[in-house]
């Protein structure tokens, strides 16, 4: 957690503010490890005393989540995790422990993200002619798109191990803020942030993963920040950011309408917001009844999730979203590597909106 990040955008506590709608700040109570402006490990108090939750930050990633019991217990494997097994030992660990264990889906998770984001930065991969990966040309494409520079910080949300907000960075020169619940993204995120080095298992076949590991000086680095926050309660006063992007991540949360809600309250005037989605539904994320579209065919839309949105979007419509208006739409590729034999291909509905 970055020291001017956290200063800048002055969290509130997430509990105090969904209880009673009031603000009530976090602050820095307890540092046990700091490298420079980073903290990596300390602990953050709510200022209200008859809360005075504590939320502790962890190998450089703040967990700022309103039930924090719960999230810790059901992360505990993820949490306490070591990252700095030799690649022998992990195969190791990988062969013992099987396929479909948590250790092999954190593996499994960091290999898809990590090969998409930092791909084209990794010698080993095509030195000559390095492609981006799908993220950040659809990223990149929906910015183009923007005609006003945002003034402002920026908040990422969804952004797994993190390109899109050094990205954002580069591209609008402002503060960004990306926020995740997968603590073994989060962590490498943060540590390419203090290191400057991509570190991570790519899958090859079944549970044998290659370790890549290689620099990558981030120019924007010290304008990126990554802490654990639930996007559906951003421990933020409304109007904190002057731009949102979501990478594919609408048909991962448990409400997409409380997810645009949140999206659209979190944004100041004149603002925008990215989201993309390849409305990939399941009920594991998302339970049916929350989906936008892909189910009900007898109905206006046919099915249809690509015209949900739009009437979420649309001002005049019974349903719309407060504040947030459709500006652009297009449809774009979009590639997830499985391993080295097998890669996913979706379209995803790429949406610019404003406020
Ligand atoms: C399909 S991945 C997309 C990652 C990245 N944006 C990209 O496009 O490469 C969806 C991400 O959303 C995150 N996510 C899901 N629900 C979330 C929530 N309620 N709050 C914050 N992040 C969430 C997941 O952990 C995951 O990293
Ligand atoms: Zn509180």
């Amino acid at each position: 957690m970055q020291i001017p990040h956290f200063e800048a955008l002055q969290p509130v506590c997430p509990v105090c503010k969904t209880a009673n709608g009031q603000l009530h700040p976090l602050v820095i109570a307890q540092v046990a490890k700091q490298e420079g402006p980073h903290i990596v490990e300390a602990v953050l108090h709510c200022t209200n005393a008859a809360c005075k939750r504590e939320y502790p930050v962890i190998d450089g990633v703040p967990l700022i989540i309103s039930d924090i019991r719960r999230y810790l217990s059901e992360n505990a494997f993820q949490i306490a995790l070591r990252d700095d097994l030799s690649e022998v030992m992990e195969s190791i660990l990988g062969d013992c422990i099987g396929p479909g264990a948590i250790f092999d889906i954190v593996r499994q998770h960091l290999s898809s993200y990590a090969w998409d984001h930092y791909g084209d930065l990794d010698p080993m991969e095509d030195p000559i002619d390095p492609e981006p990966g799908a993220m950040t040309r659809v990223l990149h494409t929906a910015l183009d798109s923007i005609a006003d520079d945002p003034e402002g910080p920026l908040i990422d949300l969804g952004c797994s191990v993190g390109r899109s907000s050094f990205d954002l960075a580069d591209r609008c020169g402002q503060m960004v803020l990306g926020v995740d619940l997968n603590f073994p993204m989060l962590r490498m995120a943060s540590q390419l942030l203090r290191t400057g080095i991509v570190r991570y298992p790519r899958r090859r076949v079944g549970v044998v993963y290659d370790r890549r590991e290689f620099s990558a000086e981030m120019p924007s680095a010290k304008m990126v920040d990554f802490w654990a926050c639930d996007a559906l309660a951003l421990p933020f006063a409304d109007g904190s950011f002057a731009g949102a992007v979501s990478m594919n991540m609408l048909d991962c949360v448990a409400s997409p309408v409380d997810f645009l809600v949140a999206l659209a309250r979190s944004l100041c005037e004149r603002a925008f917001a990215i989201v993309a989605c390849p409305y990939d539904w399941s009920n594991a994320a998302t339970p049916m009844e929350h989906w936008l579209g892909g189910h009900s065919q007898r109905g206006p839309d046919d099915g249809a999730s690509d015209s949900v949105l739009r009437h979420l979007l649309d001002p005049s419509s019974v349903h719309a979203i407060d504040g947030l208006h459709l500006l652009h739409e297009m449809e774009v590729d979009w590639q997830v590597r499985v391993h080295a034999r097998s890669t996913m291909s979706y379209k995803s509905h790429l949406v610019i909106a404003g406020t």
